[in-house]
């Protein structure tokens, strides 16, 4: 009788999880409770976009995001995506943002990782990654 309550209760846990995306459930796309709070100005734009993004990424050709400085950073997530109708990012919801998909080379539903991974040279290293997460996940301010 144990066995079979303790069957259940798992059985149930399994069938509970929020289906927003078709992917839920997978850990790239799950926010962690425990995500630090991280914002452009005071962390993520000196960290990553400056170092890793805004060569590329600037007043020059800023048709793929300008993302030189935090208030053009600021700006430029908030528009949708050149590849497709998601948002570069979507604050809070990280199946949503074109930028994560493209940074994880995960094809979204439009294609949102045509043209290849982000950085051109590869996925940047997991906690490069893990700071864009943690920023997407608390708002994206
Ligand atoms: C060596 C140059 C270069 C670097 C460095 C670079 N990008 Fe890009 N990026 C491009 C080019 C070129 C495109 C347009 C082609 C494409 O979409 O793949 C692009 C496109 C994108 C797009 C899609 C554009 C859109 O409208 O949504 C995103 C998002 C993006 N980059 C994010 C980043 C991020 C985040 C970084 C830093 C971690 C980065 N890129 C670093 C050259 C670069």
């Amino acid at each position: 009788m144990r066995t079979l309550f303790a069957s259940c209760v798992l059985v149930l846990s399994a069938c509970g999880q929020p289906m927003t995306t078709p992917d839920a459930g997978n850990p790239l796309f799950t926010c962690d409770p425990m995500a630090a709070s991280v914002t452009l100005a005071g962390s993520v734009q000196a960290q990553l976009f400056d170092k890793q993004c805004k060569s590329c990424h600037n007043a020059f050709d800023a048709s793929n995001g300008d993302f030189s400085e935090a208030g053009k950073t600021a700006t430029a997530v908030t528009a949708v995506s050149k590849h497709a109708s998601l948002k570069r990012v979507e604050p809070n919801n990280l199946g949503k943002s074109a930028m994560w998909l493209k940074m994880n080379a995960v094809a979204g539903p439009g294609g949102e990782n045509a043209g290849g991974v982000m950085p051109p040279g590869g996925m940047l290293p997991e906690d490069s990654r893990k700071l864009i997460k943690d920023w997407i996940c608390t708002g994206a301010k």
